[in-house]
């Protein structure tokens, strides 16, 4: 199985999901990584993970489609099953979400369908929530919305600050998105009329 690894920003997860594969406790050949943003951190992280880079800017494309045709290319060129979205931040179309149907995961920092947006983490501490959470999904033509693989919640304290709210949601994040690669690639996540069941043992 060969995987794509799509994210924007810093790529804590990218790091997460490459460390788990190093030690071989998921077995998939991360091909690419997918980066929309010349600046971004995550680029430094796959360079030194020697994995290739696929640099596609927005601004140097006419359209979405003909942005996302390019990526689709490569997509096909590479050989790609599973696409992880991991802060990618830009929007698939319903074309793109239909070619690869129940084959892009996304992480989402909340409960959903609790806190959609960019800004969840601190919509649930300023909301004063008494929790929030992680979830793993696939995405369908909706935003922040489709079958959920793994979710888990995480209590907000009062004590808690914006920042140590942020520290245990990645925490979480980094056990698991891999966590649902690795069920994914076993088999053990299964979609009927668009709900998962996920198979632990
Ligand atoms: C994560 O919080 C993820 O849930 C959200 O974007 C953030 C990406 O963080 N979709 P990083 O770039 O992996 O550190």
């Amino acid at each position: 199985m060969n995987l794509a690894i799509f994210a924007s920003g810093r790529g804590s997860n990218f790091s997460a999901i490459t460390k788990e594969i190093k030690q071989g406790k998921i077995k998939v050949k991360l091909v690419i990584l997918v980066c929309d943003n010349p600046e971004a951190y995550v680029i430094k992280r796959a360079l030194r993970a020697k994995v290739k880079v696929i640099l596609v800017n927005r601004r140097d494309f006419k359209s979405r489609a003909d942005f996302e045709t390019a990526i689709i290319q490569r997509l096909e060129c590479y050989k790609i099953d599973l696409i992880a979205l991991a802060g990618f931040m830009r929007l698939l179309s319903p074309a793109f979400v239909r070619q690869y149907r129940n084959r892009i995961m996304n992480i989402h920092p909340s409960l959903l369908p609790a806190f959609k947006g960019a800004h969840a983490i601190e919509d649930a501490f300023n909301r004063k929530s008494s929790s929030t959470g992680v979830t793993v999904h696939f995405i369908d033509e909706k935003v922040d919305h489709g079958p959920i693989i793994l979710q888990e919640e995480i209590e907000i304290r009062r004590s808690d600050t914006l920042t140590s709210l942020e520290k245990k949601i990645h925490a979480v994040e980094h056990k698991l998105y891999p966590q649902a690669i690795k069920l994914f690639l076993q088999g053990k996540v299964r979609i009927r009329r668009r709900r998962v069941s996920v198979s632990t043992l």
